[in-house]
């Protein structure tokens, strides 16, 4: 369902995603992990179209995505780091403007909507959007992607900004999309959700994917078993010893 094959972007003299390789097969659930300024956003934004790679092949649905982009992009769905969207709209003109978009203003979409404004306590779709917390856009975006069933979904950091309930309802709920065939594509910090709902988890450090596999077969690449992944993470992004010095410095 993805695929990237030497996929590279330089900016300028700086390359931020070297050569790497991914794929995911469908119903999915691919976590992508890496300390800040790893290459993690660079690259779903290749892979979805919004940032043209220096070099490499992206197949997404088994489609080439220079071919077939808008093709691709009215299948798949992705939710940025940032809420960016239309401040001057009210959250339910938002979610009308993206099925009019996508040509899905129909019964079907109208309960999905309702059914995911009461999962996440989304009552304010009357409201502007400028008058949204950070939390509140977030979750008017999530809906406006879910509406869409698509089938392929990209998340950048998605929990980031929701409060405890929400966030457990996104992680069941993709859980649930993916036993349905979804295939999703996830970055996050937060490990133990890494470890707890993605099947295969990529570490990039530095744009290099340094390792990719399951829990069981990262662990093994330690070599000790029973390790945590903070642990396998620190230990493969060599930050491990920093950490110490660091702490131990400020600490005196
Ligand atoms: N448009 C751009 N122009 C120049 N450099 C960029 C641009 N976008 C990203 N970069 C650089 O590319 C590197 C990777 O950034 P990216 O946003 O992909 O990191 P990330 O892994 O998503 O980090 P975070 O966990 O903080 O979100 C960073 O060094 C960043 O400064
Ligand atoms: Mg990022």
């Amino acid at each position: 369902m993805i695929k990237a094959i030497n996929l590279t972007k330089k900016f300028k003299d700086f390359m931020a995603v070297d050569h790497i390789n991914i794929e995911v097969p469908k119903g999915q659930i691919f976590g992508f992990l890496g300390p800040n300024g790893a290459g993690k956003t660079t690259t779903i934004r290749m892979l979805t179209g919004t940032l043209k790679p220096t070099e490499g092949k992206i197949e997404i649905l088994g489609l080439d995505l220079k071919k077939h982009e808008i093709e691709i992009k009215r299948r798949i769905g992705v939710v940025p780091d940032e809420p960016r969207i239309y401040s001057h709209l009210k959250g339910y003109e938002y979610l009308e403007f993206v099925m009019d978009i996508y040509k899905i203003n129909n019964k079907e979409t109208h309960q999905r909507i309702e059914e995911l404004s009461k999962a996440f306590g989304v009552n304010y779709l009357e409201k502007l959007i400028s008058d949204l917390s950070h939390g509140m856009k977030q979750k008017l975006i999530l809906i406006s992607v879910l509406m869409r069933k698509p089938e392929v979904i990209f998340l950048d950091e998605p929990t980031v900004g929701l409060d405890a309930k929400s966030a457990k309802i996104l992680k069941e709920l993709l859980k649930n999309y993916s036993k349905q065939s979804t295939t999703i594509f996830l970055t996050t910090h937060i490990l133990e959700i890494a470890e707890n709902m993605c099947e295969v988890i990529a570490i990039i450090n530095n744009g290099k994917i340094i390792a990719q596999g399951t829990m069981e077969e990262l662990r093994k690449l330690s070599g000790e078993k029973n390790k945590t992944l903070e642990d396998l993470f620190l230990e493969l992004t060599a930050q491990e010893e920093d950490i110490k010095s660091i702490v131990e410095s400020l600490s005196r």
